[in-house]
């Protein structure tokens, strides 16, 4: 296991501990969420009674590899629990997620439980959001003309940057488990989150962008001084 590695599934070894029996789990996608569904799988092995519900079809699975009982937001509603990792997060425990493509299905799950922890290694911690490109999922139908309103409405939240269409190795656009496409925009930094993230929201052919804003409770962090939580 690389160290990076290691120390996530440090952050997410941290996590399990807050897992009890009978919780109705979000599970989320990722590198990270990788090592927390396996912990929790060999936990629900061991006789643990919890329920899943996964962030997308790939957390899916493995959640079902691990024999973890699934259900859907149809199903439970509310969640107790989300254990979901990021790409950044600030000291306001705010975010940036969706470099893994399951911003939509994340966003739904973390709002739909009363407690989003997010689990990350150290290098995920920034003073202020956007050194990794912002993820914004769009409607394919007029994709062009989202991403001129993309770039109009960022400007205007003090946020410019190239706004890239995500491709797969073979050069297709990536679509997501919605069947939408993705935008990834190299903003730097993004100086006024909520303002940016009330103006992306506003744009129709904008399904969800990769800001978590107020959802986080606690982030859990693994690096070279060990495990810190912030947040509760
Ligand atoms: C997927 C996500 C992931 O949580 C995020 O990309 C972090 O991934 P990793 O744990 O592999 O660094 O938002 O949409």
């Amino acid at each position: 296991m690389s160290n990076a590695d290691e120390l996530k599934r440090q952050a997410a070894a941290k996590a399990l501990e807050l897992v009890e029996p009978g919780m109705r789990l979000g599970l989320g996608t990722g590198s990270t969420a990788t090592h927390f569904v396996a912990l929790l799988g060999e936990r629900v092995a061991q006789g643990l009674q919890v329920i899943g519900v996964p962030t997308s079809e790939r957390t899916r699975a493995q959640a079902e590899s691990l024999a973890i009982p699934l259900a859907d937001l149809d199903t439970l509603q509310t969640l107790d629990l989300t254990v979901d990792g990021t790409d950044e997060f600030d000291p306001a425990l705010r975010l940036i997620k969706g470099g893994g493509g399951a911003l939509l299905r994340e966003k739904i799950v973390a709002a739909a439980s009363n407690r989003m922890v997010v689990i990350t290694d150290s290098s995920k911690a920034v003073q202020t959001l956007g050194k990794f490109p912002l993820p914004v999922e769009v409607n394919r139908f007029g994709v062009e003309a989202t991403r001129h309103l993309i770039a109009r409405e960022s400007a205007l939240a003090g946020s410019s940057g190239e706004i890239r269409l995500r491709k797969e190795a073979s050069g297709a656009p990536f679509v997501t488990d919605g069947g939408h496409y993705i935008f990834d925009c190299a903003f730097g930094i993004i100086p006024a989150p909520e303002d940016l993230a009330a103006r992306l929201t506003a744009i129709p052919g904008v399904v969800e962008h990769g800001l978590f804003l107020g959802l986080a409770s606690a982030v859990i962090s693994a690096g070279a001084q060990g495990v810190t939580v912030y947040g509760s």
